[in-house]
C-alpha cells in the first residue's frame, strides 16, 4: 500500500471478538503453508507485519489489518493441513465458514492454491461455500516462482480444467518476486468502491 499506513488490529477465534466497522474487507484463505500470510505482508509492503513460517499451521487465529483507514485485510488459519493435533485442526474450517458468515462487509476472498497443486475436496468445498453466501472469490495461485515458465502453464491448464473457471478468473503471485502484487491491489481497488 502507498503510504504503509497499516496495522494489526486483533486476533480473534470467534465472532463476537470481530471488530464492528463495516468499511470494505478482503480475507485470505487456503491450505496450510500455501503462502497466506505471506502474500498479505507482500500486498501490504511489509516485511513481517503478519507472521509466517516455513512448517503448515502457523496462522491459528483470525487476524484483522486495518489499511489506509478505510479497509482491512484478515489472514485466517489453513486448512488441510493434517498433522495438527485433531482439536484444532477441525476448529478451523468452522472457524473459516463462521467468519465468511459474520462479515457482511467481506467484499472478496482470496483463495490461495500453491501453483504445484491440484485443487481437492477442500478447496472444491470453499468455492461452493462462498458462492453459496454469494461472496466473490479469485483464485490466487502462489509460489509461481517455484516453477519454469513451461511447467506453470501446464499447471495454469490443469487448474482451469479442475475448476472449471477461465484464465481471466485466475491470479498468479508470487511473495519471492512480488508477481502478481500489481493485480490484485488493483482487484481490492476495484472491489472497494
Ligand atoms: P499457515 O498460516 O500455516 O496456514 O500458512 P500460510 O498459508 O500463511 O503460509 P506462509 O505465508 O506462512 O508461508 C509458508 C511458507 O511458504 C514460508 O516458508 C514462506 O516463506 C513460503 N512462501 C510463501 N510464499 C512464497 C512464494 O511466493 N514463493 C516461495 N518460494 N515461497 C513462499
Ligand atoms: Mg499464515
Amino acid at each position: 500500500m502507498k503510504d504503509g499506513n497499516v496495522y494489526f488490529l486483533r486476533s480473534c477465534t470467534k465472532k463476537d471478538q470481530f471488530p464492528k466497522f463495516t468499511h470494505p474487507e478482503f480475507a485470505f484463505m487456503g491450505r496450510s503453508n500455501v503462502g497466506k500470510s505471506s502474500l498479505l505482508n507482500t500486498l501490504l509492503g511489509k516485511k513481517d507485519l503478519v507472521k509466517t513460517g516455513s512448517k503448515p499451521g502457523v496462522t491459528k487465529t483470525i487476524n484483522f489489518f486495518v489499511v489506509n483507514d478505510n479497509k482491512s485485510f484478515v489472514d485466517l488459519p489453513g486448512f488441510g493441513y493434517a498433522k495438527l493435533p485433531s482439536e484444532t485442526r477441525k476448529k478451523f474450517m468452522p472457524m473459516i465458514m463462521d467468519y465468511a458468515k459474520a462479515r457482511k462487509n467481506l467484499k472478496l476472498v482470496f483463495l490461495l492454491i500453491d501453483i504445484r497443486r491440484t485443487p481437492g475436496d477442500f478447496e472444491h468445498e470453499i468455492i461452493e461455500f462462498l458462492a453459496s453466501l454469494k461472496i466473490p472469490t479469485a483464485i490466487t495461485l502462489t509460489k509461481s516462482d517455484k516453477l519454469s515458465k513451461n511447467e506453470r502453464r501446464k499447471s495454469i491448464q490443469k487448474m482451469e480444467e479442475t475448476l472449471g473457471i477461465g484464465r481471466d478468473y485466475i491470479f498468479i503471485t508470487s511473495s519471492k518476486n512480488k508477481e502478481g502484487k500489481k493485480e490484485l491491489l488493483s482487484l481490492i481497488e476495484e472491489f472497494s468502491q
